[in-house]
């Protein structure tokens, strides 16, 4: 009776031994297996160029005025003309009316305005004047693109 007690009480205790010894070798083998996908992407097939390649996206997006390396871009393409400061900052208010903007080849609008004289007109665009924001909204245009800008517009009218 002893006896049989004393070796059903070390079953049990080899028992918590038993169960730890199989969870760290299945923690081992899921460990193994799960870091050999995980290994596998770490490192792509193919050199360095070929990944690049593979990363680089389709259809390059190159906005206006910025260098896209192609040889187009490295020519100077020089100051904006009066036309193409309108069209691409003016015109927002300028052909719509908005904030009450005169508009463009709008005589009966421009008339008070010119009488101002240039000098008037080339202040109140690069300090802005009333609802309309300084330099039109054009901040890299320069002096002279503006100026372009404001003889493209009193030219519309006269
Ligand atoms: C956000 C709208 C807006 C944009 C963009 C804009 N303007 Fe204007 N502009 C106005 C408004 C509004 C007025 C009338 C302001 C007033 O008299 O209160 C005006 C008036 C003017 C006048 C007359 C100023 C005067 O003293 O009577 C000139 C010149 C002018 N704009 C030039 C330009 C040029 C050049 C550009 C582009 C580079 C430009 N504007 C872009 C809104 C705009």
């Amino acid at each position: 009776m002893n006896a049989q007690y004393s070796a059903k009480n070390t079953n049990m205790k080899r028992l918590p031994n038993l169960s730890l010894m199989a969870f760290t070798a299945l923690l081992a083998l899921s460990f193994g297996l799960l870091s050999q996908p995980l290994q596998a992407n770490a490192v792509p097939p193919g050199t360095d160029d070929d990944i690049r390649e593979r990363l680089t996206p389709f259809g390059n997006l190159c906005r206006a005025g910025e260098d896209c390396g192609s040889s187009a871009a490295a020519v100077d393409t020089g100051p904006l003309s009066g036309e193409a400061v309108y069209n691409q900052f003016c015109f927002a208010c300028h052909a719509t009316g908005a904030s009450e903007a005169p508009i463009f080849a709008d005589a009966e609008a421009w008339a008070p305005r010119i009488d101002k004289g240039m000098d008037a007109l080339m202040n109140s665009t690069l300090n802005g004047i009333g609802m309309m924001p300084p330099k039109g909204t054009c901040m890299n245009c320069s002096d002279d693109e503006l100026q372009a800008a404001v003889d493209y517009m009193v030219e519309s009218v006269q």
